[in-house]
């Protein structure tokens, strides 16, 4: 008997990676699994092998950005095991672009890692939660770098903020990290030195 046995999860980006990690370990648990992944070729190829090892797996080929794919892609797992307990939410991209100087930084690299990586969560959620419900009730998992605990509040902006002074550094340039200061409930004489606009000169260098 295998912890998941019955169960059916959805992995996106398991093709490869800790994705096919997770992918792998649901299965050797018993639970029948949906490798969710935009390159068909790697997810078909461990679908393949999961089932000559006699583990149920499909891969369902698209793009956790697109809402159509996110839709469809939760669909065929229904189509394929009649129900959905699990989705890991672990696609994510991290391209160089992301340790680029600011200025160097293309808009559209800028929007495509918030597409996938913030986006592609809620597109997900948004398409598996009916289907969970319905399942009577799992669970959804949300893969993240240590990085993101920095970009707790605001969209990313403390992660944008201690990342980025490592490009910036050679230029001498400074980036102030800010935060509003009942957030942290600092003692009253303590806060004006998390108020951005008090921290122009920050201090010290990156
Ligand atoms: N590798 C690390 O050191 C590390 C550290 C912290 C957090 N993470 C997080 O773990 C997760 C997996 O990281 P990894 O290193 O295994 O990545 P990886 O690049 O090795 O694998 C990512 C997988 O996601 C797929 N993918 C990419 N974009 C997709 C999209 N739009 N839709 C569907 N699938 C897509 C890729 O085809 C690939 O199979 C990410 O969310 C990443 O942020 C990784």
């Amino acid at each position: 008997m295998g912890e998941f046995d019955g169960r059916v999860a959805l992995v996106t980006g398991g093709a490869l990676g800790i994705g096919r990690g997770i992918v792998e370990e649901f299965a050797a648990a018993g639970a029948a699994v949906a490798i969710a992944d935009v390159n068909a070729d790697a997810a078909g190829a461990l679908a393949s092998e999961l089932g000559r090892a006699g583990h149920r797996a499909i891969a369902t080929v698209g793009d956790v950005a697109s809402a159509a794919d996110a839709d469809r892609m939760v669909a065929e797992t229904i189509a394929a095991f009649g129900r959905l307990d699990i989705l890991v939410n672990n696609a994510g991209i991290h391209p160089a672009e992301w340790f680029f100087r600011v200025e160097d930084m293309p808009e559209d690299a800028w929007d495509r890692i918030l597409d996938v990586n913030l986006k592609g969560i809620y597109l997900m959620a948004k398409a598996a939660s009916p289907q969970i419900r319905r399942a009577g009730g799992g669970a959804i998992v949300n893969i993240a770098s240590v990085q993101g605990l920095d970009a707790a509040h605001g969209p990313l902006v403390r992660g944008e903020q201690r990342r980025r002074p490592l490009a910036h550094a050679p230029d001498g340039a400074r980036l102030c990290p800010g935060e509003h200061p009942r957030r942290r409930r600092l003692p009253r004489h303590d806060r004006h030195r998390h108020v951005p606009s008090r921290r122009a000169g920050c201090g010290r260098r990156h």
